[in-house]
């Protein structure tokens, strides 16, 4: 089957979060099924390419008031996958992906519909694929116009779409008059479309036109639909369920083991975690606290700053967290508040949080590889990766219970020397604070923590099954396109398919 991609970030060529690594790995594993895979992401300044081939040179995108022009250019294969890249500077050349951390890039509607639009039209040239894998509101133009100002193309009649929520909070909305400027009829802007609450809301668009919706764990898939964790959609989904699934994340292990971890200082294993001590030492020295006793247990945080995350419970309880033996070591960057918030705790509590604001993905693989424990008290994750490379680095997650934190860790047992990790449910300050003070008791046990160690470096995240799953859905949004579309078997043989 021939799979295309259409996605706003993908590893090793643009990252901000989690997104990035699922884009990066599945394609890789469904090619090694036998799939035939092609990547389309745009083309930003962080985007690297060596020797860069264009291969559509004027792709006509239309707006209200004039026509703009991008190119695809392509980064030949890697892993049996084709990777193409949007090229269009005056959208795409630029600091961020998204905007500043004060706020989004004003012309975002634009920026992806033109890059949602030069997918269509480019794999018109390139091979039109059986099924296309869109991700987040950034590609969901790709299945709104199919489906509208597409519907009579013969060339996608039988073509399905599957599309992955990999965060419900991020929808993409917009003002009513973004529909005219982008050339999409009026009536989409009714409730049973793209409609919500006055706005264009480009996710819902997504989950109103695609075959089949999937979700990036199986808890997140029922949590979105209720009214605590499906931000307004969850109605739509609900109406959608038959077709909305949770398929886990994968994690890709050549980037992220500690026997081969190019940032980490010693290599170690489940055999021999001696290396991890070195890695310690040089993680403290990292974060300019080198003199630190190396008994003292050290909790991680790498991460994205957003309300998401939970971070708001940490300062509740810092005073109090202060007074145990632990020093956090803390690097993220994002929204200005919480920047702002742990640099406030660090020069109230310079021994015992240590803060880097930024985007450094040597040092988030030091923090795995060197941290003992790794907290994340999301409010909301739809899958979390970090807590998953934490468990193969020996480095024992504290995790609130939701979402994919839930589906990946087994609360620890010190009775049965079951389970992997700690987790809480209430989202509160106090549940956190009991639940670490849980974890640093348990750490005094060093034969016990062993175990626990242990335990989580044996699991086995790797894409394979997940990339299976995929492949069952992608033939079951092929048989639920041809029966919405009868036509569409037929159709097959006229369809030029690369
Ligand atoms: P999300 O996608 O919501 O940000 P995930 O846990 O799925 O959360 O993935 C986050 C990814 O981004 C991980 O690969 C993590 O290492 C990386 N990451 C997040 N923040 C940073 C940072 N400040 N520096 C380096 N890597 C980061
Ligand atoms: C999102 C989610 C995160 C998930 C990632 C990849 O950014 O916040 O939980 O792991 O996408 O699917």
């Amino acid at each position: 089957m021939h799979i295309a991609f259409a996605a706003s970030e993908c590893v090793p060529f643009s990252k901000t979060g989690g997104l990035a690594d699922v884009v990066g790995a599945l394609p890789r594993a469904l090619a090694a099924l036998g799939h035939q895979v092609s990547v389309y992401v745009p083309r930003y300044r962080q985007t690297k390419l060596t020797d860069p081939q264009t291969v559509v040179a004027s792709v006509t995108i239309p707006f209200d008031d004039k026509y703009r022009f991008c190119s695809v250019v392509t980064a030949g294969s890697s892993a049996g996958v084709k990777f193409y890249f949007v090229d269009y500077p005056p959208y795409f050349d630029r600091e961020a992906l998204y905007g500043s951390p004060a706020g989004d890039y004003p012309d975002n509607a634009e920026r992806f519909a033109l890059f949602s639009r030069a997918v269509i039209e480019a794999s018109k040239i390139l091979g039109v694929p059986h099924v296309f894998h869109c991700h987040d509101w950034q590609s969901a133009l790709v299945p709104i116009l199919l489906r509208t100002l597409y519907a009579e193309d013969p060339a996608f009649r039988d073509v399905a779409i599957v599309f992955t929520i990999h965060n419900m909070g991020y929808q993409g909305l917009f003002p009513p008059d973004t529909l005219p400027l982008l050339t999409l009829p009026w009536d989409l802007l009714t409730i049973s479309k793209m409609e919500f609450f006055g706005q264009v809301n480009f996710l819902k668009g997504a989950l109103v036109y695609s075959d089949f919706v999937t979700t990036v764990s199986r808890k997140y898939s029922q949590e979105i639909q209720t009214t605590e964790y499906g931000f307004g959609l969850e109605g739509v989904l609900r109406d959608r369920a038959a077709t909305v699934t949770g398929i886990l994340n994968g994690v890709d292990y050549d980037e992220w083991s500690p026997q081969t971890d190019k940032f980490a200082v010693a290599k170690f294993s489940p055999q021999d975690v001696t290396g991890k001590l070195k890695c310690k030492q040089d993680l403290l020295q990292a974060f300019g606290v080198a003199r630190a006793d190396a008994k003292i247990p050290v909790i991680g945080i790498v991460s994205r700053f957003a309300a998401q995350k939970g971070f708001d419970l940490i300062s509740q309880v810092m005073d109090r967290l202060a007074r145990e033996e632990m020093i956090m070591v803390v690097l993220g960057s994002g929204d200005k508040p919480y920047e702002e918030m742990f640099q406030r705790l660090n020069k109230q509590y310079p021994n015992k949080i240590a803060v880097k604001v930024a985007y450094d993905n040597a040092i988030a693989h030091k923090i795995e590889a060197g941290a003992d424990m790794f907290l994340m008290p999301s409010r909301y994750e739809p899958c979390g990766l970090n807590q998953i490379y934490s468990l193969k680095y020996g480095t024992v997650p504290i995790v609130r219970a939701t979402g994919g934190l839930d589906d990946t860790i087994e609360p620890w047992d010190a009775r049965t020397g079951k389970g992997t990790g700690f987790k809480f449910t209430d989202y509160t300050g106090e549940a956190l604070l009991a639940t670490v003070k849980q974890a640093l008791l348990a750490y005094q046990d060093p034969s016990s923590w062993q175990t626990l160690m242990r335990n989580g470096m044996g699991r086995d995240f790797s894409w394979g099954a997940s990339a299976r799953e995929y492949g069952k859905v992608y033939e079951r949004a092929r048989q639920a396109r041809i029966s919405a579309h009868p036509g569409a078997a037929d159709s097959k043989k006229e369809a030029v398919h690369g």
